[in-house]
């Protein structure tokens, strides 16, 4: 008999989860998905998955050990609309639920953006709860930083676990690593929105801060990187798309099947990467429900004030616990940005980009990057209109 874990991926995207939880040995048996885009690359990278258009239209699920998705964010996420979990998008969850309650898998994982701890002053998180409790689960969650996988991108996500059977402690807690030291960060590649102000989200020592999917019309943009040991005019940078893919943890040319779906354009191209989960985030979490491991109650505490949740807990039956754990469960040897960022492929940042930019810096208060990175953005900005 084969005992490998089955999963079903919802919202299933460009396959974030499903290819972690592959290198985990976890088998998808069913994904849904409904983007075109998204499901031409899902199409192509597991030929052998059925793969289902629309939660909406699913009667029911397939036998499974696992189901996981990231539902849509738009609604919950900071930048989107903070309509609330009864958004249209995000009230998408509660097809999930409304799938559950016809069959129980052992394990149900559920991914999101961390300000969905706060949204609502609490609100939003209490009904997930509410709903997980109503159908007798245990659940545990916990932030994570993409950075522990290796991949020099800062990403937090929520990962909720949660199991009617087995405990979602032992996998969601069972690990945790100390930070690196503060010189672990090189000084010759940092990450920064040039689409925004520079606050602290948008900026990264050796590392590029969260790519964004973007909003459900607009186009998602690549970060800035700023090389200061480069040659002029080569020293703000944008990166390729196969080297967005690569700070999620894909090989590069992952999403390209959705290129041609969408007719070759690069900005969606970069929202199917914005939108995924970190496939190593993935494989984590699949290593440990493939094998539990040990859950320390020493590193609980009483939850107090709910206005905003706590970056990891756990509950059961109207209970809920807060967990002193970082964000980071491991910490895998760390690719630097700027070795993974392809030399041949980036492109310097343009002159219309840089410029507003520029006059954004300028005018607004530099919290990070300091005089240095101001300076390099304005040579950078007089380089392009020397050589134009
Ligand atoms: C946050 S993304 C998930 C990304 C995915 N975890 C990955 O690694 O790429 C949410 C996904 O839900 C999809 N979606 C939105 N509405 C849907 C629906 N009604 N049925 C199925 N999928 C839907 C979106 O197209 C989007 O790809």
């Amino acid at each position: 008999m084969d005992s490998r874990l089955t999963a079903i991926g919802l919202f299933a995207g460009v396959g974030g989860i499903e290819l972690g939880f592959k290198r985990a040995g976890i088998d998808s048996s069913l994904l849904c998905e409904s983007w075109p885009p998204a499901k031409a690359v899902l199409t192509e990278r597991f030929p052998n998955v059925e793969l289902a258009s629309d939660i909406r239209q699913l009667r029911s699920l397939p036998k499974t050990d696992i189901v996981a998705g990231g539902f849509p964010c738009q609604d919950l996420s900071q930048s989107g609309r903070t309509a609330g979990i009864g958004g249209e998008q995000s009230g998408l969850v509660t097809h999930v639920f409304r799938l559950l309650r016809r069959r129980h898998p052992t394990w149900l994982v559920l991914e999101n953006v961390p300000f969905m701890l706060r949204l609502d002053k609490g609100s939003a998180m209490r009904f997930l709860i509410d709903e997980l409790e109503s159908m007798k689960y245990r659940w545990a969650y916990r932030v994570v930083d993409s950075r522990f996988t290796g991949v020099p991108q800062r990403r937090q996500r929520v990962i909720i676990v949660a199991s009617r059977s087995d405990d979602p402690r032992a996998v969601v807690f069972a690990d945790d690593a100390t930070a690196p030291a503060d010189d672990a960060w090189r000084e010759d590649a940092y990450g920064f929105y040039w689409t925004e102000g520079l606050r602290g989200l948008g900026w990264a020592q050796d590392a590029v801060p969260t790519l964004k999917g973007g909003s459900s019309i607009g186009i998602s943009s690549p970060p800035g990187v700023w090389l200061p040991k480069e040659r002029p005019g080569h020293r703000l940078v944008t990166p390729a798309v196969e080297d967005g893919e690569a700070l999620q943890g894909f090989p590069r040319g992952w999403t390209a099947p959705g290129a041609r779906a969408l007719g070759f354009r690069k900005g969606f191209r970069w929202k199917l990467v914005g939108n995924a989960v970190t496939t190593g985030v993935a494989e984590w979490l699949g290593t440990r429900l493939v094998s539990p491991g040990q859950y320390d109650p020493s590193l609980e505490g009483e939850l107090s004030g709910m206005s905003r949740w706590p970056d990891a807990a756990w509950g059961e039956r109207g209970t809920a616990r807060r967990v002193e754990v970082s964000d980071r469960p491991r910490q895998d040897a760390y690719t630097h940005l700027g070795d993974l960022l392809d030399s041949e492929s980036v492109s310097p940042l343009s002159h219309r980009a840089a410029s507003g930019f520029l006059h954004r810096l300028l005018r607004g208060r530099l919290r990070v990057g300091g005089e240095e990175f101001r300076l390099a953005t304005k040579e950078h900005v007089e380089y392009l209109e020397s050589v134009a």
